[in-house]
């Protein structure tokens, strides 16, 4: 284990490139121990650490967000974690999010109608924020005029002002947080004097073991929706349409061969990995390829890192829309694999369709200089520029 300082820090707050520090991590420190977390990067380690959740953890300790009770189902650790994956996994089938795709379908339409015809647009504040946001108030049955208030949260949680990495002071993230809690507080009583046909009445119908879900259980639930199922939709945007404008051929062979699209967005989330790594904390000492790490020190498995490790992934450098199997671990694994995985799909599959059947060339606005947001790997603007359709 290496403390070569800069790294990994700089691998984890999502570089335009991280593929060549992976490389490099996972052929020179595979267990490496920067001064936030000791990282993993080889698939073995990672695997192993995502499995084990009696010794690596991701409760409260892993990543503070301003919550004051544990994220449900992410920071409840199995044998109990089961229980709300029960509840929630039927909500987010591949099925019942096919239903959602008509909508989405319209929504993204709209979206593109609002810039296609000026030639330009900023995808990153007029695509790839909006339409996650906007999917994720329908799909709980909230007021689409809250759009700007959600966006306001989530970054206030994710991304608070002179913050980064994973020692958020809990004080920077908590005024947020309460806004968070105090609005779903409304909407939960809403719900139940009005239900209807969207999660959020789902959840109250609820049961868990027998018994329906607390307030405070469905506002934990609540949370981490917003934590987990906006930016990440976001970051997978900005990342694939970064690729596209900069690699024509892949992007020709979307517009060309629509069909490939659903392989083509599993190899695109393999080579971006746009939630790069996870963080986890040791429950006890332990030891990784031969490294002593102390219980309680933070552990961060590389997801990047295990998408790019040939152990699995043959020739992975080569970005291949026909690669098979891949089997990825941009949605992580184990028991907290992703819950959305299914609604993030039909997102990006809608997105990237409806886009390249309208917008089939484009480019990044020459001169642009591209900055990525830290942890997760959005950009902070991403100007395009293309033909006006005739
Ligand atoms: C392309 C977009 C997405 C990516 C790359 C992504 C990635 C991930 C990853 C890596 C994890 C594992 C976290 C960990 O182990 O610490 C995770 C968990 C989770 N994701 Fe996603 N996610 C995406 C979209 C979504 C969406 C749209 C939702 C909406 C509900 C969502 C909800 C969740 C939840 C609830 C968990 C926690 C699951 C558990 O602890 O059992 N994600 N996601």
């Amino acid at each position: 284990m290496a403390d070569t300082e800069g790294y990994v820090d700089q691998a984890v707050a999502g570089l335009a490139e991280p593929q060549p520090m992976y490389k490099a991590l996972r052929e020179s420190t595979p267990v490496f121990r920067s001064p936030q977390a000791v990282v993993l990067s080889r698939l073995a380690d990672i695997e192993m650490a995502l499995k084990h959740t009696e010794l690596f953890s991701s409760n409260m300790d892993a990543v503070d967000l301003g919550n004051v009770r544990p994220l449900i189902p992410l920071q409840i650790d199995p044998p109990e974690h089961a229980k709300y994956r029960r509840i929630l996994d039927p909500l987010f089938t591949p099925r019942e999010m096919a239903k959602r795709e008509p909508r989405v379908t319209e929504l993204v339409n709209e979206m593109i109608d609002r810039f296609v015809d000026r030639g330009e647009c900023d995808f990153h504040e007029e695509f790839a924020v909006p339409l996650p946001c906007t999917v994720f108030l329908q799909l709980l049955g909230l007021p689409l005029e809250d759009l700007d208030q959600f966006l306001e949260w989530k970054d206030g949680v994710i991304r608070p002002e002179g913050e980064s990495g994973y020692d958020r002071r809990h004080e920077a993230t908590a005024p947020a947080a309460q806004q968070i809690y105090d609005y779903f507080e409304r909407a939960i009583e809403d719900h139940i004097a009005r239900p209807r046909d969207d999660v959020l009445s789902s959840l109250i119908d609820a049961k868990v073991e027998g018994r329906p879900l607390t307030h405070e259980e469905i506002l934990d639930i609540c949370f981490l929706f917003l934590i987990a199922g906006l930016d990440t939709v976001t970051d997978s945007l900005d990342c694939f349409f970064v690729y596209l404008a900069r690699h024509p051929d892949h992007r020709h062979q979307l517009v060309e061969q629509p069909d490939i699209l659903p392989s083509a967005i599993e190899e695109l989330l393999r080579w971006e990995t746009p939630v790069p790594g996870v963080v986890r904390v040791a429950m006890d000492d332990v030891e990784v390829g031969g490294c002593p790490i102390s219980k309680g020190e933070r552990v961060s498995p590389l997801l990047g890192a295990a998408n790019t490790d040939p152990a699995e992934f043959p020739d992975p450098e080569l970005v291949d829309f026909c690669r098979n199997p891949n089997r990825h671990r941009a949605f992580g694994g184990g028991p907290h694999r992703c819950l959305g995985s299914h609604l993030a799909r039909m997102e990006l599959r809608v997105a990237l369709r409806e886009f390249h059947r309208r917008i089939p060339d484009y480019e990044i606005k020459p001169g642009t200089q591209l900055t990525y947001t830290a942890a997760l790997r959005s950009v902070e603007s991403l100007p395009l520029t293309f033909p006006v359709p005739t």
